[in-house]
């Protein structure tokens, strides 16, 4: 047995063709004769669109056709309604797609977009979301498929008469995903067959939406997305740009047609997520045990369709306590979609508790580490299940010792320098091990040499590294013999890079595929044909069976920061995170996830949000310029550290995901740390100057 493959730090293998800019991506594919589409947005909250004068645009030099509901191709009904565009006149929020214009070349479409003339009559709105709203009501499920309301006990009793309560309430604003790549596609039909270059997170899915809305049989369908610029949740679902590039395509056959929606359109129309206002009720006896959790969020969704962000769903997972509600409400309003951003649920509802968990210790005065550590439960609160493994309390350990933790004065206001007032925060982290059915092949070569063929996507996480080096571990042979071909949906089938399930969902059938043909190979007599030798696996009945344990990843993240007390700007020193996650299978690419996760949720904290404006009934940042995501200056040190896991109840690999639980604890643990500082409790993120002063 060579040494394994799996665990080393390999570098990605796409690197040099990214930093070379040889990696092409989904509207860099420049086909002779190839059209260019623009969509053009609703300019009103709610109306009906009476009529589209498209003269001027049609007018326009280079402009070849304008779509409208009334002459766009029909689509069947979609599962997802934010795709049934141009199939009628209702305009259900502003920036939903009213017309698409085809031409020459992407300057034409847009003086063509800016001439189309759409008679929309403003009708009343509301898109201001409230706890109390008269519309909220509670679904039957959040999002994930998790009941909307649980209940143990007598909460209300419980929280009455513990010896030690806190109450607060918590407000995350709107967030957008905002990937470096746009949603962009070219798009070509031949007559016969379409060809579709796109940035999903997932293209067997898009190919099977797009064979249903279009009433074409899968086979005439190829999605490719080899490389692909980020989607954090919001690349995996088809989005409105795929559909409109199938349309123009189909309108104007045999010539490529690409969309790349303009980044400020992308606010309205690929998912955000959602506002959450947070409800905490947390008793504890004098010891600091929780005798209730309490914990209710009020969220929005769109007129087009329900989704809940299930953000009540981690305080299910964290802390023992003998009496517990978690709940959530929705209130549908005149707003554009919600939908997956990076760990869906668990970042905003994390914030909520371990900010609330912060207050319970201050309250306690007791140390917030070890708060959590007495609150550690002996098995899943919700269910009662036990888990697959959890190393909550090492994580918080560990991390306090790699930290420094010893040397906090616990008392607020207790670290100033100068002008500037410095304070440290901890908070925890959880995310759920999420498995979905995949397909993969692996097939020997005369040369010796291997090649995987599974439909995974790389977003930028390593998938096509981590997934050779199953690979090889599972055939036995070195790293570099093995080839993994990935991002286009004639591969055996698989599902979307997300929820932090990718290399568990495809890892699985590569490594069984693999032994298959290892095995095979072994009783194999005489050379390998020409052709090669091939084996297949898949885990279509078995993934996704309930499994008698609770399984999630854990985490600790602390956070250093320095608050100016002249400017009120708050800045992020130290961030340090440990998690336990199953094996990790790459360190270096595992790093980059926790670090790029971490980022972001330092981004969630300070400087990301976005406003739904009452006046024009949108969000008023939609740009890089006004939503500010990190930069380099403002991520000085972050530290990932990871402690071992084996755990025999995941997969072959014993792996957990990784992709989303960078960002679950980090905000919380800036707004702990900027508490400490301050001695001002702020429960509004971001934290900016102005709530900040
Ligand atoms: Mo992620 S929000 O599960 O793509």
């Amino acid at each position: 047995m060579r040494s394994l493959a799996t665990g080393a730090g390999v570098e990605r293998r796409e690197g040099r063709e990214k930093v070379t800019g040889t990696a092409r991506y989904a509207a860099e594919f420049p086909f002779p004769g190839r059209l260019f589409a623009r969509p053009v947005p609703a300019a009103v909250a709610r109306g009906q669109v009476m009529g589209v004068d498209v003269s001027a645009a049609l007018g326009t030099p280079g402009v070849v056709s304008v779509l409208t509901h009334e002459n766009a191709p029909r689509l069947a009904e979609p599962d997802d309604a934010t795709l049934a565009l141009l199939q009628n006149p209702r305009v259900p929020h502003r920036g939903w797609f009213v017309a698409l214009v085809v031409a020459d070349s992407a300057e034409a479409a847009r003086a063509g977009a800016a001439a189309v003339q759409v008679d929309c009559p403003a009708e009343s709105y509301d898109v201001t979301l409230s706890a109390g709203h008269p519309d909220a009501y509670v679904p039957e499920e959040a999002n994930g498929g998790y009941p909307a309301v649980r209940e143990r006990g007598d909460v209300q009793g419980a929280f009455a008469s513990a010896a030690v309560r806190v109450e607060a309430g918590y407000r995350v604003p709107p967030l957008h995903n905002h990937p470096m790549e746009p949603h962009a596609g070219t798009t070509r039909w031949d007559g016969e067959h379409l060809t579709v270059h796109t940035s999903s997170q997932g293209t067997t899915t898009v190919r099977d939406v797009l064979a249903e809305l279009f009433g074409l049989a899968r086979e005439r369908i190829t999605v490719v997305a080899e490389h692909v610029g980020g989607g954090f949740g919001s690349k995996g679902t088809p989005r409105p740009d795929v559909v409109l590039a199938v349309m123009a395509a189909l309108r104007h056959p045999g010539r490529p047609v690409t969309v790349v929606l303009p980044r400020r359109f992308m606010p309205s129309c690929v998912g955000h997520r959602a506002p959450t206002l947070h409800r905490l009720r947390l008793g504890a006896d004098a010891d600091g045990r929780l005798t209730s959790l309490e914990h209710e969020v009020t969220t929005h969704t769109s007129r087009v369709k329900e989704f809940v962000e299930q953000a009540a769903v981690p305080a299910r997972v964290m802390y023992a306590a003998p009496h517990s509600r978690t709940a959530h409400r929705v209130v549908p309003l005149d707003v554009p979609s919600p939908s997956w951003m990076r760990a869906p649920g668990e970042a905003p509802g994390m914030y909520a508790l371990e900010s609330a968990m912060d207050e319970l210790a201050v309250e306690l005065g007791m140390d917030p580490v070890e708060l959590r550590i007495r609150n550690e439960p002996e098995t899943e609160p919700d269910s009662g299940r036990p888990f697959s493994s959890r190393h909550l309390v090492e994580c918080l350990r560990e991390g306090a010792r790699r930290f420094g933790w010893e040397r906090r004065d616990p008392r607020p206001r207790s670290h100033p320098e100068g002008p500037l007032l410095t304070g440290t925060g901890v908070a925890a982290a959880t995310y759920p091990v999420l498995v979905l059915p995949s397909a993969a092949a692996a097939r020997a070569l005369p040369d010796g040499s291997f090649v995987v063929e599974v439909n995974a996507t790389d977003i930028g996480t390593g998938a096509r590294t981590v997934l050779a080096q199953i690979a090889a571990d599972a055939l036995d042979v070195p790293l570099e013999a093995v080839r993994v071909r990935l991002g286009s949906s004639d591969l055996p089938s698989a599902p979307m890079a997300g929820g932090s399930s990718g290399t568990a969902s495809w890892g699985r059938p590569v490594h069984e595929a693999c032994l298959r043909l290892a095995d095979r190979l072994t009783g194999f007599p005489g050379p390998v044909p020409e052709h090669g030798l091939a084996e297949h696996a898949d885990t279509f009945g078995t993934a996704g069976a309930d499994s008698p344990y609770a399984r999630h990843a854990f985490g600790a993240h602390f956070a250093e920061v320095a608050v100016d007390t002249v400017t009120g700007e708050v800045r992020v020193r130290r961030l340090l995170g440990v998690y336990a996650a199953g094996r990790i299978l790459n360190a270096r690419t595992a790093r980059s996830q926790f670090v790029g996760g971490m980022t972001m949720g330092l981004g969630m904290a300070l400087t990301e949000g976005s406003t739904m404006d009452a006046a024009f009934g949108d969000f008023a940042e939609s740009d890089l310029a006004s939503y500010h995501v990190p930069a380099h200056a403002d991520v000085p040190d972050v530290q990932a550290h990871w402690v071992e896991e084996d755990d025999p109840h995941l997969n072959p690999m014993g792996s957990k995901g990784i992709g989303e639980i960078g960002i679950v604890g980090t905000a919380a643990a800036v707004g702990n740390a900027v508490h400490h500082a301050t001695g001002v409790r702020l429960r509004e993120l971001p934290l900016t100057p102005d709530r900040v002063l």
